[in-house]
């Protein structure tokens, strides 16, 4: 059963895997390893560059060890995730000081290395060591999730758990470098996260996320957290025209540049507010309340219709009477163009 997958799978890499990538030419632990870090977040067109540069200046560990962090750095700079770089820097020189030189050659020892973890390390020891060793990349848990129809989000330990299992029994008992290379490769170019190649691909048949006819279901993405809640209170303040005052939203934050009844914590500010703009409040309803929802939290509304008796000649600048009959043109915020709807006819 499990041999049946990891034979479909190398057969398929046989013919169709990529064999000609820079780090796939004399595969020694540093160039894999170095491979495998620069293709941690970044794609492998935007890494080739940047490998074989930094293989003609650093072409060992010693050399890396003994570089300037700097020139390190340099030779980084446009990749991103800095801190790849650092670590990459603190690993040669603790190769060169702690194990003369060479990689430790196992799975348990490479974890031990600042910026190698355990994907990364089955990556190292299967693809440049020999060693039968599984890994578990962002590609290889896609076509693992998938192929099992793995439930839940794979940021959990149990979720994770389950496709170290997974993996584990797939790997075979030979060639493992290929099937490591397979993996990766049939997860970047057929099982891709919103336009799978179910049709090409050579495990198919057995692929239950397929039988299900949703492939791109799995794996599951991470859970949304409840939102936070936030309260205002939205006085439209309306003259004895029918007409509600609004004012201009500073450019940055929520509704910037937009139009909007004045957004108030509680009637003592709606008070204050009042008494600063010198108007009276001759009559207040509590109208249905609202909530819209932002991206991080959402916002309860309540709307109140307060009849005032504005001072005359009041429109400054940033502020000004809206017309429900004859409406200026101006960018209003969704939720106060809904209210400015429903109480059209309260105001007529
Ligand atoms: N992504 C991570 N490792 C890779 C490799 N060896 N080849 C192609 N893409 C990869």
């Amino acid at each position: 059963m499990s041999d049946e997958f990891s034979r479909a799978v190398l057969a398929w890499y046989d013919q169709f895997g990529r064999k000609d990538l820079p780090w796939q030419q004399d595969m020694t632990p540093y160039r894999v390893w170095v491979s495998e870090i620069m293709l941690q977040q970044t794609q492998v067109a935007t890494v080739i560059p940047y490998y074989q540069r930094f293989m003609q200046v650093l072409p060992d560990v010693q050399a890396l060890a003994a570089a300037e962090a700097d020139e390190v750095l340099h030779l980084w700079t446009g990749l991103g995730y800095y801190s790849r770089a650092r670590n990459l820097h603190k690993t040669a020189q603790r190769v060169v000081s702690e194990h003369g030189g060479e990689f430790p050659p196992s799975v348990e020892g490479l974890v031990e290395l600042p910026g190698i973890g355990r994907s990364t390390a089955g990556a190292i020891a299967s693809l440049s060591m020999n060693l039968r060793a599984p890994i578990l990349d962002g590609n290889v848990k896609r076509v693992l999730a998938r192929y099992h129809a793995v439930e839940g989000w794979p940021g959990e330990k149990a979720v994770q758990d389950r496709l170290w299992q997974v993996a584990e029994r797939y790997t075979p008992q030979q060639r493992f470098g290929h099937y490591t290379q397979a993996m990766m490769d049939l997860g970047a170019t057929l099982c891709t996260r919103s336009k799978p190649s179910c049709l090409l691909c050579p495990v198919q048949a057995g692929c239950e996320a397929r039988r299900l006819g949703q492939p791109t279901v799995y794996p599951h993405s991470k859970p949304r957290k409840a939102l936070p809640v936030r309260q205002c209170l939205m006085p439209l303040l309306v003259n004895q025209d029918g007409d509600i005052w609004l004012q201009r939203r500073p450019d940055s934050g929520l509704w910037g540049g937009l139009w909007c009844p004045p957004q108030l914590e509680d009637q003592a500010e709606l008070d204050a507010l009042l008494a600063g703009l010198g108007w009276q409040a001759q009559q207040q309803q509590t109208l249905e309340p609202l909530r819209h929802t932002f991206s991080h939290f959402h916002l309860d509304i309540q709307p109140l219709l307060v009849r005032v008796l504005p001072s005359p000649g009041v429109a400054e600048a940033g502020q000004v009477w809206y017309n429900l009959r004859q409406p200026t043109r101006l960018g209003l915020a969704a939720p106060v163009s809904k209210l400015l709807k429903r109480v059209e006819q309260l105001v007529a």
